[in-house]
């Protein structure tokens, strides 16, 4: 049987050679990282929520025109994907105050900021991904005006798609980063999103309770990760085929 090429293994997927040039399939892991991989779990059934939320978070930026590397799923726990090249900052935005901006900033966690602010950090493990500026960026050449003006836009988009999104479902869309790549069309580029949209990439709370949905459960220990992923895909619909379902009471006549 042919083996496929693994061309990178991450913290969270797995990338394999995809069956066309210029693809590549997705593997996600049930591995959870967080503090630069200082605490390190294997949370059950995480991948395959990640693998269908990020599709379904994805397909539906696809239709509002948003540009992403999704093409299908192929299994409970891989996805085919345009390769694109990284561009090496990850792209923040935040609607309200928390994690390491609360801290940064002495803001309280779930203070509202006066707009949406986009931050970026360099996407540098040893260096534990730190915050840049336009300046740092233009000067070390990681991106161009040009592009970071395309991926701030692209980024914005999906603020605006993400929150309202999750609204319907009842939960506030805290902050989240994207990755996003370069797709090359001859001699022409575009920026698409890529990597993936997840809990483990936004910050998502209950509207009524404040209850933390994402993966701050895991890196402060709040419960178990795999029932608030859950949660949010049953919210959103989109319970992967195999998952337990939830025991209803049923009317015995
Ligand atoms: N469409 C794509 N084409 C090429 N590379 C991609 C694409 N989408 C995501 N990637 C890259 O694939 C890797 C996904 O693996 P994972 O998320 O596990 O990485 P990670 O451990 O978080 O490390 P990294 O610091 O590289 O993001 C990331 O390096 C990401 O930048
Ligand atoms: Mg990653």
């Amino acid at each position: 049987m042919a083996r496929r090429k693994k061309i990178y293994e991450g913290k969270a997927k797995i990338l394999y050679e995809g069956p066309e040039p210029g693809t590549i399939v997705q593997y996600f892991k049930d591995d959870a990282t967080a503090f630069n991989a200082e605490k390190r779990d294997v949370i059950e059934g995480k991948g395959v929520l990640n693998n269908r939320l990020s599709e379904f978070f994805m397909t539906g930026l696809g239709t509002v025109g948003v540009p992403t590397h999704f093409l299908k799923r192929l299994n409970m726990r891989e996805q085919l994907v345009r390769q694109v090249e990284i561009i090496p900052l990850e792209i923040i935005v935040r609607n309200l105050a928390a994690g390491t901006m609360a801290k940064r900033l002495g803001l309280e966690e779930g203070e509202a900021l006066p707009r949406p602010i986009v931050e970026y950090c360099l996407k540098d493990d040893k260096l534990g991904d730190p915050l840049v500026s336009e300046e740092h960026i233009f000067a070390f050449g990681w991106a161009s005006q040009q592009d970071l003006d395309d991926m701030v836009a692209l980024a914005l988009r999906v603020n605006d798609f993400m929150s309202g999104l999750m609204y319907g479902v009842g939960i506030k869309l805290v902050d989240f980063k994207i990755e996003v790549g370069r797709l090359w069309d001859g001699d022409f580029q575009r920026l698409i999103v890529a990597d993936e949209i997840s809990p483990d990439s936004c910050r998502l709370w209950d509207i009524e309770t404040g209850q933390k949905l994402d993966k701050d459960v895991f890196r402060r220990d709040l419960g178990n990760l795999a029932d608030a992923y859950t949660e949010v895909a049953r919210r959103l619909g989109v319970l992967p085929a195999n998952a337990t379902p939830i025991i209803k009471p049923t009317l015995i006549n």
